[in-house]
């Protein structure tokens, strides 16, 4: 199976380990950021959501026009929008970008952030709006005729759109999430299952738990998986290091500036900041490179884990994610442009060249099958072994 890069598609150059330089919304770096994805081999970037940063849709619909390639992943989240009218956002969007629009439904985890929009719900309560929003979306993109809707949490009658999404049938519907309700929503609905880094065997029963829940609704296929990271590259073992260790001093340093809102010391309501703090507390080091101090440091504020080594090191250990049915890798850096430039310049072919080498060796086998290394004909009679 091909596999995939997600970046991030930030509108600033701020991160855990430095202050922004210049506005919230910094136009020129919106663009930068994206084209050096584009330009070094990255699939798709993420525009992520918080409350009071800048509006990600009219961001993507900006970057749209500008970049030719890079698809688009935009995060949502339900409270914010009537479902009828994000739907059609959302196609305007995919028409504007020609196709090359998923959207992440971020049902949210910590209420006061919720809150802060005017959420009341409780999370439970909130991932099952999530995945009414998520059908009513669906139905929106792809039904022809006017239609009533009776749920929970929305009721209407009468609705058609007049904009559609160039994607057949719809756009992807991407999703994250890691508490019990989080896979049944996710499982349900979910074109792709969002993870955030942890180690092989959690990930692994992570994903059998996506699966299990896909079961229970009674789907025929299971969502793809992505899985994300922080990578920390240098070119020698040493050298990365050092620099994760500058990284989680800097990201210190911040912290106790008080300068990252969202990630003071409370603990986290969230399911999947909450396992990421108790696997830092388990061990620093895990699998080839996964690194929790950088998780540890900020609270397991969201994409946390870091992939620490050379580049080969780091593209080994996305492979041993691939190996588990990971298709879909998401990184970003700290240093977030220049990052993904150096990722994109010597981890994302290392991993692209092993991948293909893997499918090749799992190519079909029948009459006319080739296998590539020896050249043989696999459907023809055994050779006859003499002697
Ligand atoms: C890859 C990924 C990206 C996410 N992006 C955002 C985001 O941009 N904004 C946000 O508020 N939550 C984001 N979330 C949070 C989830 O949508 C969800 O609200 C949270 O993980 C629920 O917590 P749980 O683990 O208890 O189910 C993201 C989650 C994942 C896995």
């Amino acid at each position: 199976m091909p596999v995939e890069f997600l970046g991030i598609a930030a509108t600033n150059d701020g991160s855990e380990t430095g202050a922004r330089s210049g506005a919230a919304f910094d136009k020129d770096y919106t663009l930068r950021l994206a084209r050096a994805h584009e330009d070094h081999g990255w699939d798709r970037v993420l525009f992520a959501y918080s409350s009071g940063s800048p509006i990600p849709a009219p961001a993507a619909a900006y970057l749209a026009a500008k970049v030719e390639k890079l698809q688009i992943l935009l995060a949502h989240r339900p409270n914010v929008a009537y479902p009828t009218y994000a739907a059609r956002t959302f196609a305007t969007l995919d028409q504007i970008s020609d196709g090359r629009l998923t959207v992440h439904f971020i049902t949210g985890g910590s209420d006061q952030e919720q809150g802060r929009e005017g959420d009341t719900l409780t999370k439970d309560e909130r991932y099952a709006r999530t995945r009414e929003y998520i059908d009513i979306v669906k139905q929106v993109w792809t039904r022809r005729e006017a239609f009533d809707h009776e749920g929970e949490h929305y009721r209407f009658h009468d609705f058609v759109s007049d904009v559609f999404p160039v994607q057949e049938p719809r756009p992807g519907v991407s999703f994250g999430g890691s508490s019990p309700a989080a896979y049944a929503a996710g499982g349900a609905e979910a074109d792709i299952y969002c993870l955030w880094g942890e180690p092989l065997a959690e990930t692994a029963q992570q994903i059998e738990s996506v699966k299990a829940a896909a079961a229970a609704a009674g789907r025929g296929d299971v969502p793809r998986i992505q899985v994300a990271f922080r990578p920390i590259i240098a070119p020698t073992e040493e050298l990365a290091r050092e620099k994760a260790q500058r990284t989680v001093g800097a990201i210190k340093q911040r912290r106790e500036e008080g300068l990252v809102r969202h990630h003071r010391g409370d603990r986290p309501q969230n399911t999947g900041s909450q396992r990421l703090i108790a696997l830092a507390e388990q061990g620093e080091r895990y699998d080839r490179a996964l690194w929790t101090p950088t998780a540890a440091a900020t609270g397991g504020a969201g994409n946390s884990n870091a992939l620490v080594g050379t580049p080969e090191t780091v593209a080994q250990a996305l492979l041993d994610y691939y190996d588990l049915g990971v298709d879909i890798l998401s990184a970003r850096g700290y240093d977030l442009l220049g990052d993904a430039i150096d990722f994109g310049r010597h981890v994302i072919p290392i991993v692209r060249e092993e991948v293909a080498k893997r499918d090749r060796q799992r190519a079909p086998r029948g009459p006319g099958a080739v296998d590539p290394a020896l050249g043989l004909d696999l459907g023809a009679a055994p050779l006859a072994v003499s002697g």
